[in-house]
This record gives C-alpha cells, structure tokens and sequence, in this order.
C-alpha cells in the first residue's frame, strides 16, 4: 500500500487535471465527453488542411509557433495534401485541421486521443473557435510571453461537438466620449476573440467627438475630434479645461477592421444620426437648425441640438460620410444610433417644418409629426446604405412612429423593443440596460465601485440573461443574438475599461453561445476563479477579481 499510494495520488490528481481543463472551457461546448488519456503537446506536429485559406491556415501556423515556444519545444506547422487520407489510414500523429463542409460556418468538432487530435470545421471562425477551446485545456501560460516549459503540455482525451446558439455575439465600445488607441481596441478585440464573439459595435461620433477621419469633410478630424475639457466625475457644472480629442485615420481604421477580421470578427461602425451630433455640427454649423455657433459637448447627456432634418446640405453630409464609411467597413451592417433625438429645435426650425408640409407629415394620436420626420431620415439614410450593398441597424427608438421593412432593431430600453420588432417581422438585438450596460457598477456596494453610470449590472445578472423569453417560437428566428454595450462617459483610462468588461465579457459569452439549458451559474462562478482569472492575469488584463456582490 505504502508505495501504491503516491501512484494512486498522482492518478487522482492526473484525473483532477484532465477534468479541470474540460472545465476551463467558457463559453460552454454545446457536447463534451471525457475519454480517458491525455495527448502530450510539447514538441507535436501541427498539420493544416491546405482546403482552408490563407487567414485561416495562418491562425493555425501562429497557434503552432505559439505553442512550440511558450512549451519550450518547437511545434513544426505544414499544410501537407492527403491529410485525410492519412487520418484515414491511421497514421497521423499531432494536432491535425480538416477541412469539412459538412459542418456550419461556427461550428466544429474536436476529437484528443493519446495519438493525435483532430479539428474539423468548415471554414476560420470554426477553427479559430477550435483553436480558442484548445488554449482553454492548455496551462494558462499559454496566454502569456513567458517560455513555461515545466508546466503540464497535455490535452485530455475528448470529444468536442461545438457550435453558438446566437449568430449575433456582439460587445460594443464607445470611442467618442473618451478615445481608445488602436493597441487599446486589439487588446479589446484580443479579449472578444477569446470567448468566441463575433462583432464589434465602434461608436465612433457622438456630441463629445468624432473619432473618424472623413475625407470629404476635414473638419470633422480637425475641429469635430476635439473638446474643450470635460466634467469632473459626476458634477454637470464643472470642466477640468484640459482640451481633450483624437481619432482613427482611415488607415488605422482599416488596420482594426483587419485584425478583427483575423479573430473571425466584424466590425459594425455605428454614425449616431439625427441627435449626438453635436460635434460634426461644431464644425459644420450649417447641419443645424439655427446654424450655431456649436461646440463639442464637453459634459455627458442628451442635447436638444441635432442635425436639420429640413436641409438637403444635411443629407449631403450623411450620404458622403457613410459612403466613406461603407466603404472602410466590408460587414453587412451599419449602426445608424437612431437614439434620443429631441424635437425641440425642429418643432421651431422654418426648415423643418417646411420639410414636414412637404411630406405631408401629420402628428396623430401616439406621434408627433416631427417624430414621422426621423423616421423620414431614417428611411432616406436606409435607402441610401442600399445602394452600398448595406443594411442598417438602430436603437429601439427607429422603432417609434413607421419603422421601413429591413432595419433591424437594437433593444437598450429593455427587452420591449425586440419583443416589438420580432412580432412586426423585423430582426432584432438584445442589449437591455437591466442585463448588458457595461457602464453600469458591478456591485450593489457603489462605495468599492470605481465610478460608472448610476445603475448595477453584477455577473449574475447578465447571466441570467434568457434572450428568447416573450418571444413566440415562430419569431425567435429574428432574435439574431445578444450584445453588451460599454458607453464610457465615466471611463478614462484603459485599466478602467478593462475592468469594466471583464469578467462579465465571460458571463456575456455564455448568454450569447451556449445552448438552451446548458448555463449554469455555480459551475462558471467556479470555472472563473479556478481557470478564467488565471487566464485574464496571464493575458494581462485588470479585471474584477470579487466575485461577490456587496
Ligand atoms: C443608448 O444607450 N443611448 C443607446
Ligand atoms: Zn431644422
């Protein structure tokens, strides 16, 4: 007994490890069977299918070099023909990628036996789903630049069946209320990849300023990207005068779009149309209703300044600015806000009401005629993006008054707005204030809070997320999927952000990846502080490491 026991403890604790790194896993595989046996990894061979391309192979030849060298043992990468041949005659050893388009554009299989594992997917957002699922069974040193070769290099024995729930796996930033540098938003993306979502919601313009460079209009970098200072935390009456601005050329832009892309990641630009514009109006005042003077915004809020619906100056403005943007963003959508426009200058403005005779625009018992004027612009800019090839998005707002067919819906205020938008037969994305404001304090106890905005999300609230409840079974096909929103009034600095996103970005994954029934809330809570905290730490991000609530 005496010289069985060490054996039988480093069984147990060999069986502890197989099992914990299964359970590293978030979001959660759709089907995960553990097999006995594990596939030691240091030194392996990584072979790709050559049917898979260029992006897609690089993302498997970077996974190698990665692996080779934070294990201390280089991993040869090839993407030799006949591989599944080879898998086939039952002699291929490593971690092999086929090719196999039998399986969805998301979806891939994972297969670890003592001589080999094998991924198939159909295309690089499987294999890079794939691939983020390996990193998760490996020792968390993999996350990190530092050569951990004494660590434990084996993947369990598995069988992997994965695919998302929700097509739409979205986490917003906002850009224009405080700036993020290109390293801030790939680190932001890096994260995103991580836990398998697939979209990137830029706000780029907002009253505060505008953080895209427009060729047709110079000034909007020049003039419109700054702002005379900001208030202090949440005193509206105060500036701290320190001149604050930036913005993303047009190549830096395409650089984000571009390494989004590689971690299977689009990118949807939002232009937030016809209220917070305050700062394009700074530099062209003639956007406005009363042609100004206007100044970028330098406090948070809703301004009743907005763009003249009246002026066709003004549609030449938006048709120029989103061709330039059609142009850099290749996604399907473009985010036109939509969001809290205020009437009261273009019940006063000669030009729009000129505008709402004209259309014959009338109020009735639920709207305003001004409000049937934003959903005029909002048809007109629809239109327009058409003719790019684009579809539009909006805040549940565009929803108010006639919406046009082919819009889709972004619920904040709630869940109502996608309840709505589902039953008229327009798509729809869930991203409730109540579940997915990231702005939003963590914890109940706002005095070990870092400041926010003036509400609680904790981790178990976006958990508890349940996207289709309400929804009719025979519309849940428009319910596209779930997004979190991170506006950044309150949030200056890149540690701030992080640890505002983070771990709740993990809870976030879940609600939007796995399958009906599959969450369960004591699991990930544990699988945070045994797997996902080592990883955030070793990725280095600030991250929020209570995991109570109060
Ligand atoms: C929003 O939070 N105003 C969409
Ligand atoms: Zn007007």
């Amino acid at each position: 007994m005496k010289q069985f026991l060490p054996t039988l403890v480093l069984f147990l604790l060999a069986l502890c490890a197989r099992a914990n790194a299964l359970d590293g896993i978030v979001p959660r595989p759709m089907q995960i069977e553990q097999h006995k046996g594990s596939l030691h990894v240091r030194g392996i061979t990584v072979r790709c299918d050559p049917a898979f391309d260029a992006r897609t192979r690089d993302a498997v030849s970077t996974f190698a070099a990665k692996l080779g060298y934070i294990s201390g043992k280089t991993c040869t990468f090839s993407a030799p023909l006949g591989l599944k041949q080879a898998l086939a005659g039952g002699k291929l050893k490593g971690i092999v990628f086929l090719h196999d388009t039998s399986l969805e554009p998301e979806a891939y299989t994972l297969l670890v036996t003592p001589s080999n594992a094998v991924v198939r997917a159909c295309g690089l957002n499987g294999v890079l789903y794939a691939l983020a699922t390996l990193r998760q069974m490996l020792p968390a040193a993999i996350y990190g630049d530092s050569i951990a070769e004494k660590e434990h290099w084996t993947l369990p024995c598995c069988a992997i069946s994965d695919k998302p729930r929700f097509a739409w796996r979205g986490m917003h930033l906002d850009s224009s209320r405080h700036f993020w540098s290109v390293e801030e938003v790939k680190r932001y993306l890096d994260v995103m990849a991580m836990y398998k979502l697939n979209r990137f919601h830029w706000h780029l313009t907002d009253d505060q300023g505008w953080r895209i460079e427009i060729l047709s209009y110079p000034l909007l970098s020049q003039i419109s990207c700054w702002r005379e200072g900001t208030m202090v935390g949440r005193d509206f009456s105060s500036n701290d005068h320190i001149r604050y601005g930036g913005f993303y050329t047009q190549d830096e832009i395409r650089e984000v779009v571009d390494y989004a892309a590689a971690r299977g990641i689009t990118v949807v630009p939002e232009v937030d149309l016809p209220g917070h514009m305050l700062a394009a109006m700074a530099a062209y005042p003639e956007l406005g209703c009363t042609g100004g003077p206007y100044a970028a915004w330098t406090i948070w809020g809703v301004s009743d300044q907005v763009l003249c619906a009246g002026k066709e100056s003004t549609f030449r403005f938006l048709e120029a600015v989103l061709s330039e943007v059609a142009d850099l963003f290749p996604g399907e959508y473009i985010h036109i806000g939509g969001d809290e426009c205020p009437k009261t200058e273009w019940e006063k403005c000669p030009d729009c009401q000129a505008k709402i005779r004209e259309l014959g625009l009338h109020g009735d018992a639920h709207f305003s005629a001004e409000q049937y004027l934003q959903n005029y612009v909002t048809k007109r800019i629809q239109d327009f993006l058409a003719t790019k090839g684009k579809k539009v998005i909006g805040w549940d707002e565009i929803l108010e008054g006639e919406l046009a067919p082919g819009a889709t819906v972004m619920s904040w205020r709630g869940t109502a707005g996608a309840k709505q938008a589902a039953a008229h037969g327009f798509d729809a994305i869930l991203a409730p204030t109540s579940h997915c404001y990231f702005d939003y304090l963590q914890s109940e106890d706002s005095a070990s809070e870092p400041l926010g905005f003036n509400g609680v999300v904790t981790l178990e609230k976006i958990y508890s997320l349940d996207p289709l409840e309400g929804i009719a079974p025979e519309q849940a096909h428009h319910i596209l999927g779930v997004q979190a929103n991170l506006w950044t009034e309150y949030i200056s600095t890149p540690e701030h952000l992080e640890y505002m996103l983070l771990p709740r970005l993990l809870a976030l994954a879940e609600v939007q990846w796995c399958q009906e029934g599959l969450r369960d809330i004591g699991r990930f809570r544990r699988t945070l502080a045994e797997h996902e905290f080592p990883v955030l730490r070793q990725a280095g991000y600030n991250f929020r490491e209570q995991l109570t609530n109060f």
